[in-house]
């Protein structure tokens, strides 16, 4: 497994997969958007070359706020999330960051499983954040709180 920064030209890619794995996918000018605010964006690259998944995620001061996560459907269930997960932790703890942020549907039990295993809790929620099929759907807002591990 390699890990490498999201140029524009993976873009293309990176959105076919943001599109077969979400019902509400960002838009090729949001992920472009990320790049110009030179937002950390990372691919997950295999053996074979495939991008297995990428994350994106915003400092601001020393906060880490985790924008996307995530893991293109062929490749789910793997270890292949914690994996990224995890790198996004260590870039906290390089920045030496207090608390990473972060947003998920409150029906994505399989994304909020993988935060809560790995030290998130959830600290609020933002009624009718996200649209859905059916009107909108609540944020559930999660933290990590760091600010005790790396000082
Ligand atoms: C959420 C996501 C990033 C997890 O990545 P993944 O590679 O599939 O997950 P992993 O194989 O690393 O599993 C990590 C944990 O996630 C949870 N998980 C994974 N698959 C699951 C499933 N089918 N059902 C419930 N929980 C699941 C488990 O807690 C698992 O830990 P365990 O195997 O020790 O029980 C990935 O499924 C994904 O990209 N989903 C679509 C995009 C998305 O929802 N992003 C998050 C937005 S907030």
């Amino acid at each position: 497994m390699q890990q490498r920064d999201i140029r524009v030209n993976d873009l293309a890619e990176v959105v076919k997969i943001e599109q077969a794995a979400n019902r509400f996918p960002w838009s090729l000018k949001n992920f472009e958007d990320c790049l110009l605010a030179g937002h950390h964006a990372w691919l997950l690259i295999n053996e074979q070359n495939e991008i297995v998944g990428y994350t994106v995620v915003q400092v601001i001061v020393d906060e880490l706020h985790l924008l996307n996560i995530c893991i293109s459907p062929q490749f789910q269930g793997k270890g292949y999330g914690r994996h990224l997960l995890n790198k996004v932790i260590e870039l906290a703890d390089d920045q030496s960051a207090s608390v990473i942020l972060l947003e998920v549907r409150r029906s994505n039990h399989r994304a909020q499983q993988l935060y809560l295993q790995s030290g998130f809790n959830e600290i609020s929620v933002r009624k009718g954040y996200y649209p859905a099929e059916k009107g909108r759907e609540d944020a559930i807002l999660m933290a990590m709180d760091l600010s005790f591990s790396f000082q």
